[in-house]
Parts: structure tokens; C-alpha cells; sequence
């Protein structure tokens, strides 16, 4: 495992980026994994730069999300597939037919799921993922448990997480009860992982993820099994590994 302390949320953005453009100039046709929530938000911005200089292209490369509601449709400006609208696909040149996310509008769990494991399959698996931490060490929705869920499956939210969420919506009512996440499964199969993390909310999280026992209470924690991880963090997400 890479760890690195960057000097603040920018130069993590800016390293994590680079290293997802490393991998775009190497192999044009790379399958990317890729996260939501706010830490990568600076980091798409980047990629997108790049992108308007030139630099990069996801014309030939495909996508696939590691998360989605269940219950939303893609047009939903809750949904995970309208945030990477919002702040990658709809900004660079990557074909949409190549960028998946799973389809939280097909109420059959099963076949969601399914078709899911397989459509990365088909393409030959994941080249790169990308993950953020939860402040549970939470990786995609794969929460602390007593064992690492394997494949692409259905999971419900915790109370906490639809709290949490109510803020974005009309109404507590209004929040989604379940996901589709990858599996621990489907993450550690990837060739490469990518993880960020920023701010102190999130310093004892990442001590414990990468330098404590592995762990399912700790779903990150099975990423030191991986043979290539690169994890970032910020300055203050990396205040207690120092
Ligand atoms: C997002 C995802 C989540 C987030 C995690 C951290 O697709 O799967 O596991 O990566 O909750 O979220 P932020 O970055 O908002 O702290």
C-alpha cells in the first residue's frame, strides 16, 4: 500500500487525478470505477480540466459506479448517476453507453445485481476504483458487518445514513431505504484502488482502515489485503498516521 499525505484538499485532488490521467494515457480503453459523495468532487473537477487543456481523453474508456439508490430514477438530482452527470460525464468526451451506474430504477434486485457483476465482466473487470471513506469505514454502502459481502448486492440504509440524507430531500419520507453497492467482492477484484479522504473528521477513520487489524466492522480495512492500493489523504484526514 502508497500512503500519502498531501498538503491540503487541493494537491489530494490533484494527485488523485493524476494518477486516474496515468491511467487513461496508458491505456486508452481502461475500465474506470468510480465514487460519489463530496471528496472526489474536486478531483472530477480536475480530471475535467485536463480534459478542456487537452491532456486526457474517456472517449475509449468505459465507467462503472459503485453505487446507486434504489427506488431513483437516473434523472433524479438525488440519484448517483445525475452527480456524475453533474460533475464528469456531462463535462468530458466518454461515451454514455460506456459509463454504468446500477440501475436503481429496476425495482428486480436480483437482476439488477446480476446484471451488474456482469457487465464488468464483460468488459474484462475493473482496471482502476475509486473510493471514499465513510466516517464507519464504509467503502461504496458495504457498512461494518460480520462478514465482507462478496458481489454487487441490495443493502438497507441504517438510520443514521437516512437522517443523514433527509437534508437533500423534501421530506425524511422521501429518502431511499436501500441501495445497490458493488461487494467487497467486486473492489478487491479491481486491478488497482484509489482511495481519498480529506478533513479531520475523517483522521481516525483512515488510522484505523489502514493501520489497524483488518477487519469486516472496518470494511476498508480489507483493502491492505489488495496488492495495489494507493490511498490519499489530506493533511488533516492524515493527522494521526504521521
Ligand atoms: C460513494 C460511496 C460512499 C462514499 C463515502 C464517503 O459512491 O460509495 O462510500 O465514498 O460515504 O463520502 P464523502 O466523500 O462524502 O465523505
Amino acid at each position: 500500500m502508497e500512503f500519502i499525505v498531501a498538503k491540503d484538499y487541493d494537491e489530494m485532488s490533484r494527485l488523485a487525478a493524476d494518477k486516474i490521467a496515468a491511467c487513461l494515457k496508458a491505456k486508452p480503453t481502461c475500465v474506470l470505477g468510480l465514487a460519489t459523495g463530496s471528496t472526489p468532487i474536486g478531483l472530477y473537477a480536475q480530471l475535467v480540466r485536463d480534459f478542456e487543456a487537452g491532456e486526457i481523453s474517456f472517449a475509449d474508456a468505459a465507467t462503472f459506479n459503485l453505487d446507486e439508490y434504489r427506488g431513483l430514477s437516473p434523472e433524479h438530482d438525488q440519484s448517483y448517476r445525475y452527480f456524475m452527470e453533474q460533475n464528469l460525464f456531462g463535462k468530458v468526451d466518454v461515451e454514455p453507453s460506456r459509463t454504468h451506474v446500477p440501475d436503481g430504477a429496476n425495482p428486480d434486485h436480483e437482476a439488477a445485481c446480476a446484471a451488474y457483476e456482469q457487465a464488468i465482466a464483460q468488459v474484462g473487470g475493473i482496471d482502476l476504483q475509486l473510493l471514499g471513506l465513510g466516517h464507519n469505514g464504509h467503502i461504496g454502502f458495504n457498512e461494518p458487518a460480520d462478514d465482507f459481502p462478496v458481489d454487487t448486492h441490495l443493502v438497507g440504509l441504517t438510520e443514521s445514513t437516512i437522517q443523514a440524507n433527509s437534508r437533500l430531500f423534501d421530506s425524511i419520507d422521501d429518502v431511499p431505504r436501500e441501495a445497490y453497492t458493488m461487494g467487497i467482492g467486486t473492489i478487491m477484484k479491481a486491478r488497482s484502488i484509489l482511495v481519498v479522504a480529506s478533513g479531520a473528521d475523517k483522521a481516525d477513520i483512515v488510522k484505523r482502515a489502514f493501520f489497524g487489524p483488518v477487519t469486516p466492522q472496518v470494511p476498508a480495512s480489507v483493502l491492505q489485503l489488495h496488492p495495489d492500493v494507493t490511498v490519499i489523504v489530506d493533511a488533516e484526514a492524515g493527522a494521526q498516521c504521521a
